[in-house]
């Protein structure tokens, strides 16, 4: 895609909330408000595309012990009945007992929130993350 025009707009609001945005900006890094304005308008359309049901991309990660009886198999069943959204999953055995697995999706975002929602509820995992992203067509 094609860099779009610069165009520059004013914007009116409350002085301490200025403040407050400035002083956040700063802890995060921006070198100024524009870019700090940028990333926050991205983030709302990536959330548009996710509640509009858009082709979208994202990771879910997970922990879990798989000594757990019957674990393993129920986490790779629930992969197995997604295959179709997702791109690769990469294991990581972090101890004796934790694995860590990091599963990249693409696909519908409600499938993608479903498969999100079985490998949560799935009894004895210990933590599932959740990080959507997005295709990147439209945002520059
Ligand atoms: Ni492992």
């Amino acid at each position: 895609m094609m860099a779009s025009k610069l165009v520059r707009f004013g914007v009116s609001l409350e002085e301490d909330l200025l403040v407050r945005f400035d002083q956040r900006i700063k802890q995060r890094k921006y070198t100024n408000r524009s870019e700090a304005i940028r990333d926050l308008i991205r983030e709302e359309l990536i959330k548009k595309e996710w509640t509009e049901n858009k082709e979208v991309t994202g990771a879910i990660t997970l922990v879990y012990d798989h000594h757990t009886r019957k674990l393993v198999t129920k986490v790779l069943d629930v992969q197995h009945d997604y295959h179709t959204c997702i791109l690769s999953s990469q294991h990581i055995h972090l101890d004796h007992h934790n694995c860590f697995e990091i599963i990249v999706t693409k696909g519908k975002s409600k499938e993608i929130e479903e498969l999100y929602q079985k490998l949560k509820s799935i009894k004895s995992v210990k933590h599932v993350g959740f990080m959507m992203a997005t295709k990147g067509k439209n945002l520059t």
